[in-house]
Order: C-alpha cells, then structure tokens, then sequence
C-alpha cells in the first residue's frame, strides 16, 4: 500500500488529469491558487529547468545585460568582451545585496554594488573591493559573482540555476528542427512586457487553444481560423502545433498582409501557417512567415505572472529604411491584451471553492500536454508520495518517470487539416 502522506491536491483530481484525453479533466483548483504548491513549482521546476531569458539580439554588444526573476532568485546574463555570454546571480559577494534592478541595459563595464561598492567586471570577477586590501587573507579572485550555466538554442538564451541539470541540447534533443527559420540571426524589433492577476499555467493553457478565439478576438480568427489547427505535436519539453492563414492573409497582422518579405528560404508550407509551441515550462514561441513572436512567463505568486513579449525579425527586414514593425506588434498587443483579461477573469474562477474542472473540448489537446506534463514533473510533490509511487494513483496515460509515449512529429510533417484539428 501506498504511504498515504498528505499532498498538495487530491490524488483522484490529479488522476483525472491524467487519464487518456478523451476521458481527461483539466487541472483542479489549487493548482492555481495555492501558495505552496507555487513553492513546489520553483523548486521542482523553475529552479531545476532550462528557462529561456529571451534572445541574444537583447545582448548582442559587450556590456548587454538582461536580469530575471523567479522564486526569490534572480539572474544576470551578460555579455562580455570576449563575446561569450556569462550568467551570474544577482548577488554580491560582500554581504549579498541585490546588485541590477533593470530588466536589461548595456553599455556597462562593470558591475558595481550599491551598498559599498564592489564591482565585478563583465567575466563576474570582483575587480575592485574599497579598503578590503588590509583585510586578512582576503583575496579579489576568491569572490567571483556566483555562476548559473547558461546556453544559446537558435539564437535563445537560456539559463539553469540547478548545476546538474541535463545540457540544454538534451533537454530539446527531440524538438522539431526549425533551424530553417534561422533565429539566431534575428534582431529584437520590439518588446512588451505586462504584469497580470493570473496564475502562469492559465496564460500557458490559454496560449494552446483556439477553443476561446472566436468569443475573445474578433480581429483574430478572420486572419487565422479558430479551427485551423493542425495535428498537435508533443515531446519531453514541448508541446504544440500549426495554425493555418485564411485564404488571403500572409501572415498576422491587423489585416493579414505585410510590406515584409517572408524569411528566405522557408517552404510554400511554411508561408501559409503559423506555428506555435510551449517550450516547458514557459517559453511561448510563434513562428510566422515573416517574423517570430515569443512570450516568456515569470510566476510571481499564485494568482500573479510577469509576461514579456519580444517580436524579431530578419536582419535584412531591421535594416530597411522604412522597416515598421507596428503591424505585427499592434495585432499581438491587442490579442495578448484580450488573453490576460480571460485569464484573469478565468484566475477569478478557478479560485473559488465551487470550481470542479470539467472537461477538454477536441481542440484543447495541446493544454492536455502541458497539464499532463506538468503533473509529470510535479506529481510527487503534489500527491505527497514519491515518483514510485505516485504511479499508483490513477489511470496514466504516462508513465511516472515522465518517459513520454508519444514520438513527436517534426515540424514539417504536422500538416494542417479543416477538421477542428486536435
Ligand atoms: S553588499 Fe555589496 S559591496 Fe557590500
Ligand atoms: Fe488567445
């Protein structure tokens, strides 16, 4: 018999979760509101996984810097002279206060404390410690800012605050290649970021359905039907699928079309649909014909998450004299604008005692992944056993280990239908 330790939820609301789809419910209420299973979230996954900080374009020049949050912890990405790319904890190694504020700047040559001044160079060695030198047996080269491993994927950047996690080329070693679409040449043409009353799986989930567009965005589902989809991809740390244009549009803007090219080189395919993925656990990305959109979600409490957008698009597009990227950013800021208030005004449901999960529409397999996914990396936190154990409390569909059945189809394979899709 299992050892019955009190979880965070209930092991059959868990288990429904994970049932084969067509017999599947969402996630239970407490997933989106308590506090400590937030805490669990952090430690089981946003302390332990590879999260995308953004792209390289933000820190392109020697003296770029970008800093995250999460789970009391914070980041700096920085690019040094040499070109190679450091991240470091945001903590000085004097008596550790918070040394950036800002979520990215450059042109810096160093980085100085506020509180007495160390500084540390691009490199995270501490270069300068006032009145330190008569201090016994201290020595500069024993005080480097504390390293976080950091690597790039098609031009993202990525952190791992857990040393011994798997490399980032393994963690996305079954990803679809979409190299063709050659982001890391890609240059940042614009940037949002929002803070909403919502917890992060809500604005994930939200992002893997089109179920909500017909209600929710009337200049949406004219460029790209809601039905569109086609056949979902998953994979250990994906989840996704394409979206069809409607006969006529070229890509997503307000009305369909752009003065944009296409990215060169991409197939006839490629130019009549969009596709989007999660990369888990909260890395949103949207490939279009002619430019990329990504969303990266940063839980701040339960019920509260910091999004930032970023649109990038070609070097040759950038560099154009009339280049204009407000079509594509107008289009996105008014569709993300109508995603965080359904998913604050879902935040304001599932927090009640009264909500039961029901159950997925067709169309919402992909949030199916992701939930399942997340019981996955979360199951034995959740259920308050361990992961040989946590296998016995329900029907799933996945193996406990977190072994995923399903071979993910590549990208170009993933062919669009008329059917509703998923
Ligand atoms: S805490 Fe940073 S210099 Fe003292
Ligand atoms: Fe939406």
């Amino acid at each position: 018999m299992a050892d019955t330790k009190e979880g965070l939820m209930r092991r059959e609301d868990i288990a429904a979760t994970l049932r084969p789809f067509d017999q599947a419910s969402p996630l239970a209420g407490p997933a989106y509101r308590d506090a400590a299973i937030l805490e669990a979230e952090f430690d089981r996954i946003f302390l332990e996984m590879w999260l995308c900080v953004g792209h390289q374009d933000a820190v392109r020049h020697a003296g770029d810097f970008v800093m995250r949050e999460i789970g009391g912890e914070s980041v700096l990405v920085v690019r040094d002279r040499d070109g190679s790319l450091g991240a470091f904890y945001n903590v000085c190694r004097h008596r550790g206060t918070r040394l950036i504020d800002d979520s990215a700047g450059g042109g810096i040559d160093c980085i100085r404390c506020p509180y007495h001044g160390w500084s540390y160079g691009l490199d995270g060695g501490l270069i300068a410690a006032p009145l330190m030198d008569g201090v016994s047996g201290f020595d500069k080269a024993d005080y480097p800012l504390r390293a976080i491993r950091c690597d790039t994927w098609e031009g993202f950047v990525f952190v791992n605050f857990e040393a011994g996690a798997a490399p980032l080329g393994e963690y996305l070693a079954d990803f679809p290649d979409v190299s063709r679409f050659a982001m890391a040449d890609m240059r940042l043409g614009a940037m949002h970021e929002y803070e909403i009353a919502a917890n992060w799986k809500l604005v994930c989930e939200n992002y893997g359905e089109c179920y909500h567009c017909p209600s929710n965005h009337p200049q949406l589902n004219p460029i790209s039907n809601f039905q569109s989809g086609g056949d979902s991809v998953e994979g250990s740390s994906f989840c996704g699928g394409p979206m069809r244009l409607n006969e006529g549009c070229v890509t997503m803007t307000m009305d369909g079309q752009t003065k944009r090219d296409p990215i060169a080189g991409l197939p006839p395919e490629d130019l009549r649909q969009v596709h989007y993925f999660n990369i888990y656990p909260a890395f949103l990305l949207s490939l279009h014909p002619d430019y990329v959109l990504t969303h990266t979600i940063w839980p701040l409490a339960a019920d509260r998450s910091f999004i930032r957008c970023e649109w990038l698009f070609t070097a040759e597009a950038v560099a154009r004299d009339d280049f204009d990227p407000s079509d594509a950013v107008d289009f996105w800021h008014l569709t993300n604008e109508q995603d965080w208030a359904i998913c604050e005004r879902a935040q304001k449901g599932v927090r009640s005692r009264a909500y039961v999960p029901g159950r997925y529409q067709g169309l919402e397999e992909t949030i199916y992944f992701f939930d399942n996914w997340y019981l996955r990396a979360m199951e034995a936190a959740l259920s308050g056993m361990e992961p040989a154990l946590a296998g016995e409390v329900g029907v799933s569909s996945h193996d406990a280990a977190g072994a995923v059945p399903r071979a993910a189809a590549p990208v170009a394979a993933a062919t669009t239908s008329d059917d509703g899709g998923a």
